[in-house]
């Protein structure tokens, strides 16, 4: 059977990621989180300390970074390791959180990683979730999906999720946070946030979430 490439964009904690997770293992699909990458590209940054204003730093400080997936049969679950280290949880806390739309939004970050991007799709059979994907990454994508949500909605989504971490934050602060990276994203110069003139459009705010991956695979069967 042909493989294709799905690209699924849209606002931050629309649940892009786990529904992204389930089509990957629905249709056998690699599922690459693009977010994930930028997140350990921040806390790189943060653990180095590098100003983020002086090109130098930020170009010698992506020389020795190295983002890797490994898939740990523990927990099921991909994990997220920068330069050998499992950061899977910390790259999810508030304090990355906080700081990953400024970086995002520099060009030589992005040059960077959507390469790195396209080589993880280059074989086709991948779900990659993110910003740009249906837009820069993979504009030939086949099937291009942009989920949007309710940000109140999405913001106790979140709560629950990193409560359940261990997390000790409140919806106040998230609705914040998802707000501010909201209006960076959509307005950065760098491959703003936008929907794919071909992308289909999907409002997660009121569907549970196996209705929202099914309709996502009936989508995917039309095109394979
Ligand atoms: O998907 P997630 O919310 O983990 O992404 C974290 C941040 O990484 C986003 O708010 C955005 O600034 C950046 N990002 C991006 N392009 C992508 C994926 C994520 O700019 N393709």
């Amino acid at each position: 059977m042909q493989k294709i490439v799905i690209a699924i964009d849209g606002f931050s904690g629309c649940g892009k990621s786990s529904t992204a997770k389930a089509l990957a293992k629905i249709l056998g699909y690699t599922y690459i989180d693009s977010g994930a990458m930028y997140r350990a590209a921040t806390l790189h940054f943060l653990n180095h300390k590098v100003n983020l204003e002086n090109k130098e730093d930020v170009a010698s400080s992506l020389e020795t970074l190295k983002i890797s997936f490994e898939f740990n049969p523990e927990t099921g679950k991909q994990e997220t390791f920068l330069n050998g280290q499992n950061v899977e949880n910390e790259i999810r806390s508030l304090r990355v959180s906080d700081h990953v739309s400024e970086v995002s939004k520099i060009k030589e970050v992005r040059e960077e990683l959507v390469s790195q991007q396209q080589d993880l799709g280059k074989n086709k059979g991948v779900v990659m979730d993110g910003r740009d994907i249906g837009t820069v990454v993979f504009p030939d994508a086949e099937l291009k999906v942009f989920m949007t949500a309710d940000l109140t909605i999405r913001a106790k989504r979140r709560l629950k999720e990193l409560q359940e971490k261990g997390q000790q934050v409140t919806l106040d602060e998230i609705v914040r946070n998802l707000a501010e990276r909201d209006e960076m994203d959509s307005t950065r110069k760098e491959s703003p946030l936008l929907m794919a003139k071909d992308a289909v459009e999907l409002d997660t705010s009121h569907l549970e979430f196996d209705d929202q991956v099914n309709q996502i695979v009936s989508f995917a069967k039309d095109r394979i």
